[in-house]
């Protein structure tokens, strides 16, 4: 039995092959061990499964997660909210393929990212660890992060959904409609299955009144027939399951980190006939698939350590930092600032000279250095005096020597303490604005000095309506990273040409938001956040979705359509002349946005539908090519039980942000 000529323990054989042959051979006790993990804490860092001796069964080894791998010293990259304000998918999946060559060196088989949550509130504690706003745009993202994953190891795409509240995830219901679940929640999960993702982790709350971990809609119809998910997945740690014959019936595989309601209790129920060996069999035979399918049976060398941080790893956290960065202000073309004849400049505020990376939640990465801010402006102005002037409250006398500077850099924002994931680290924001005293630095510096520039540093919107018009730039630098510092700096100095684009609504104020209760257990989801609700109601958003900066300028003209009216199962082709109108090289994030006009149902006006980042010389025009699958037209039929593109007009808006879009065409979409 499980001999060395064994079909199961032979690379050429084809997977379902070798799945079927070695579960055939196993007991049910066997199969029951493989479908929880071994104990609370991780050991070596990595949470495992358990090994199975007797027949050669090696066992996950899982390891944290979004912005570099929690297991020692590892890259930090920037948090996805960062890299989600790239646009930049092709860097996304370098950036994932870089984590996923890191989990394999610290012997993990199994990345418990991305995060495609959709950030519906920026209190939302964890809101640094997703892309953003949007299903489209996240879904994009996720899919590149997972592509470059798993050139080395199993990507678990989390949280299993409809996971946007940190205070109470343990007990929370979402109720959304189908509707609202299957257009708003659920596509970018969908996304990821088709980019072939190995595993999907279930989230800890629940969804129209049942977890998540329990659903047999979300895990069993949605999940595993309708899109042909045939991964495994696992449970969120500790709190994410709670009945077993539910969790085993809906179709949860692993229960992790331990085996609470799985192990013992699950030989139970499938003795007691509550469970079928069938519905046993389908899980293992998950298992087993990834682990044949990712070279995991066949004990795939790990990669050298050598990997982690390497100069490789690093120079990509800059590059993902560069592009990552939001200028959100610019007044009087204040930035870039000209070393040759910006001389003195006052550093200030506490978090010059922090190391400010993001959440300490499960999300945690542990670089070997970090460039602050400071540390950036000193190393790439070396022949400036920077005075540095660390301090939220300054002095008298250091506001003079503000006043007297050539310039001031004021870094602001959030750290650990207002934000980060519930019950371990802070949790939700309490408040959408920065500290009063934050808030009041930024005035005083403005009142000292009219060349001030704020870096605002946090991992989602923040309110900025009391001190924004005295500002005379803004970056947005988010958690930038290890090497964070420098991209700043090469920002500020012009070294870098910014093109980020925010991946999230900034409010003026929570009456722009749609509710947040993180304090009672049943929330109500409605289709309409971010720039949906801002283009429903008419509001005005202080910055909207898609909007970002750059010192040159773009012209879009001629908008064409291939077809105007393309065929249900067809794409629509759109193509625009970009031109970079300004003297310096620079990105230009293309949006792409489809409004329905005349719906037989409720829609948002407009949605993305497609982006590309495109670079261009100073006075070069570039074909811009945006393609939309019809199919990604469609509106969920809830009577029908069915996707449906209507016969109905259809609007393509073309431009550089959800609220600038200067070009549009109409088209049709007609039966074939
Ligand atoms: C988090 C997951 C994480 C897991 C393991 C949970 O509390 O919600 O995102 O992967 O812990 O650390």
């Amino acid at each position: 039995m499980g001999g060395e000529d064994a079909i199961y323990r032979d690379p050429t054989q084809p997977t379902e092959s070798r799945v079927a042959d070695l579960l055939a051979r196993m007991t049910l006790e066997e199969k029951i061990e493989q479908m929880h993990g071994v104990q609370r804490e991780p050991i070596d860092h990595l949470y495992q499964t358990p090994a199975n001796a007797r027949l050669g069964i090696p066992g996950f080894r899982m390891v944290d997660g979004p912005r570099g791998v929690r297991a020692g010293k590892a890259t930090a990259f920037p948090v996805g909210m960062a890299r989600g304000a790239s646009f930049d998918p092709d860097l996304e999946r370098r950036v994932g393929e870089a984590i996923g060559a890191e989990t394999s060196a610290k012997g993990g088989n199994v990345l418990l990212a991305p995060v495609v949550n959709v950030l519906r509130h920026p209190r939302w504690g964890r809101a640094q660890e997703t892309y953003g706003e949007d299903p489209h745009h996240l879904g994009v993202m996720g899919a590149a992060f997972i592509t470059g994953a798993q050139r080395h190891v199993v990507a678990s795409v989390k949280h299993y959904a409809a996971n946007s509240i940190e205070n109470n995830r343990f007990t929370v219901s979402a109720t959304l409609s189908e509707r609202t679940l299957r257009e708003i929640y659920l596509p970018h999960f969908a996304r990821a299955v088709r980019a072939g993702v190995g595993s999907v982790m279930s989230a800890y709350n629940r969804v129209n009144g049942t977890w998540c971990g329990e659903h047999a809609q979300l895990l069993g119809e949605i999940l595993k027939r309708e899109w042909g998910f045939d991964g495994f997945v696992e449970s969120d740690w500790i709190f994410g399951v709670h009945d077993t014959a539910a969790a085993a019936l809906a179709g949860l595989d692993i229960e992790m980190p331990r085996p609470k309601v799985y192990g013992r209790r699950l030989l139970a129920a499938v003795e007691s006939g509550e469970v079928p060996v069938a519905a046993i069999d389908d899980a293992v035979r998950r298992i087993l698939r990834i682990m044949f399918r990712f070279g995991i049976f066949d004990r795939r060398p790990q990669l050298a350590a050598s990997v982690v941080a390497s100069a490789a790893h690093v120079a990509l956290a800059r590059e993902a930092a560069q592009k990552s960065l939001v200028l959100l202000r610019n007044e009087n073309a204040l930035l870039p600032l000209d070393r040759a004849v910006v001389r003195r400049i006052a550093v200030v505020g506490e978090l010059a000279g922090r190391k400010n990376l993001g959440d300490h939640g499960s999300s945690y990465v542990s670089p070997p250095y970090v460039v602050t801010p400071l540390d950036g402006l000193q190393t790439l102005a070396p022949d400036a005096a920077i005075d540095p002037i660390l301090s939220n409250t300054p002095s008298a006398a250091q506001l003079a020597r503000i006043a007297g500077a050539d310039a001031a850099i004021v870094v602001v924002g959030l750290t650990t303490k207002d934000e980060g994931e519930g019950q371990i680290a802070a949790g939700d924001r309490v408040r959408l604005e920065l500290s009063a005293v934050q808030e009041q630095l930024i005035c005083d510096v403005a009142a000292a000095n009219p060349r001030t520039v704020v870096v605002l540093e946090g991992g989602s919107a923040i309110v900025v309506e009391r001190w924004i018009e005295r500002a005379g730039a803004v970056l947005l630098a988010w958690y930038p990273g290890m090497e964070g510092g420098y991209a700043i700096a090469e920002v500020i100095f012009g070294d870098v040409n910014p093109a980020a684009r925010l991946p999230i609504t900034f409010a003026r104020g929570a009456d722009q938001l749609p509710t947040f209760d993180n304090e009672h257990d049943d929330v109500d989801y409605d289709g309409l956040h971010g720039y949906r609700l801002a283009d429903a109601a008419g509001f005005s958003p202080r910055f909207p979705f898609g909007f970002g900066l750059s010192y040159t300028t773009f012209a879009y003209r001629a908008l064409a359509l291939e077809s105007a009216a393309p065929p249900r199962d067809g794409t629509l082709r759109a193509t625009v002349e970009l031109r970079n109108t300004g003297t310096r090289a620079g990105d230009e994030v293309v949006q792409l946005y489809v409004g329905c006009t005349g719906s037989r149902v409720e829609r948002a006006p407009r949605e993305l539908r497609a982006f590309a980042r495109v670079r261009l010389a100073p006075g070069e025009t570039r074909q811009v090519v945006l393609d939309v699958p019809i199919a990604e037209l469609a509106y969920y039929d809830v009577g029908g039980r069915t996707w449906l593109v209507e016969d109905a007009d259809y609007t393509a808006y073309i431009g550089p942000s959800s609220r600038e879009l200067p070009l549009r065409a109409s088209f049709r979409v007609r039966d074939v």
